[in-house]
C-alpha cells in the first residue's frame, strides 16, 4: 500500500465516517513478536493537554486488553473496504484461541515512532502511544438507560486515552 506521512493539521477525515467503517485496533510490539488486531467501532478523537488524542474502549474480557496494558503504543489502522471479511474475523475471534494476523494473511510492519506494529495492508496507520488509563464507572451515568443498554453483563470498558505520535496514509486522508 502506497503510504506517506500525514501532519495531523492536513488529516482530512471524517472521525465517524472512519468509525463507522471500523478499524482495527492492534496491541502488541514488534520486537516481541506479538501482535493481535482486534475490530473497533467505538472511540473519540479529539485534542487534550495540547495534543491530538484517540479515546479507545476495551471491554474486560478480550485478549487485545492483556496487550493494550502490557505496552505503551499501538495502532489504529483502516483497511480497505474489499477487506471487511478480516474486520469482521477480527471483531468475532479472540487471539487467545487463534492467530488472527496468520488466519487472516495480515503482515505486520514496524512504527516509525512506536514499539507496536502497523498493518502492510492499511491504507491509514496511526500510531499512538498510551497517556491516560481508566476505567467506566456505572454509578457515573447521568443516563443510567445506556448502562442496561451496554453493559447488561455490567462488563464496563477500559479507556486509554492515546496521544496520535504519527499517521501514515493514502493520499485520499491528505486535504
Ligand atoms: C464492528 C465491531 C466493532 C467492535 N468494537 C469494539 C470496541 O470498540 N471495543 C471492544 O472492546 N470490542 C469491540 N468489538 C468486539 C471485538 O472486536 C471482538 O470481541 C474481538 O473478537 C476481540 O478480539 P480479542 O479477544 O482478540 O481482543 C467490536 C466488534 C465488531 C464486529
Amino acid at each position: 500500500m502506497e503510504r506517506s506521512t500525514i501532519d495531523v493539521k492536513d488529516f482530512n477525515s471524517d472521525v465517524f465516517g472512519l468509525l463507522n467503517r471500523w478499524l482495527l485496533l492492534t496491541g502488541g510490539s514488534v520486537e516481541e513478536g506479538e501482535c493481535n488486531p482486534m475490530t473497533v467501532s467505538w472511540g473519540l478523537f479529539g485534542m487534550i493537554w495540547f495534543k491530538p488524542v484517540v479515546m479507545i474502549a476495551v471491554r474486560p474480557q478480550r485478549y487485545t486488553l492483556r496487550l493494550i496494558e502490557k505496552y505503551d503504543t499501538f495502532t489504529l489502522c483502516a483497511l480497505p473496504d474489499e477487506m471487511k471479511d478480516v474486520l469482521n474475523f477480527c471483531g468475532t475471534k479472540s487471539g487467545a484461541d487463534c492467530n488472527k494476523v496468520r488466519e487472516c494473511g495480515l503482515t505486520p510492519t514496524a512504527s516509525e515512532k512506536i514499539a507496536a506494529p502497523g498493518l502492510e495492508e492499511a491504507e491509514l496507520i496511526m500510531e499512538c502511544r498510551k497517556l491516560y488509563h481508566d476505567e467506566i464507572k456505572g454509578k457515573n451515568f447521568l443516563d443510567k438507560r445506556i448502562i442496561d443498554e451496554c453493559y447488561p453483563e455490567r462488563d464496563y470498558h477500559q479507556v486509554f486515552i492515546a496521544e496520535i505520535l504519527r499517521l501514515e496514509a493514502i493520499r485520499k486522508y491528505k486535504k
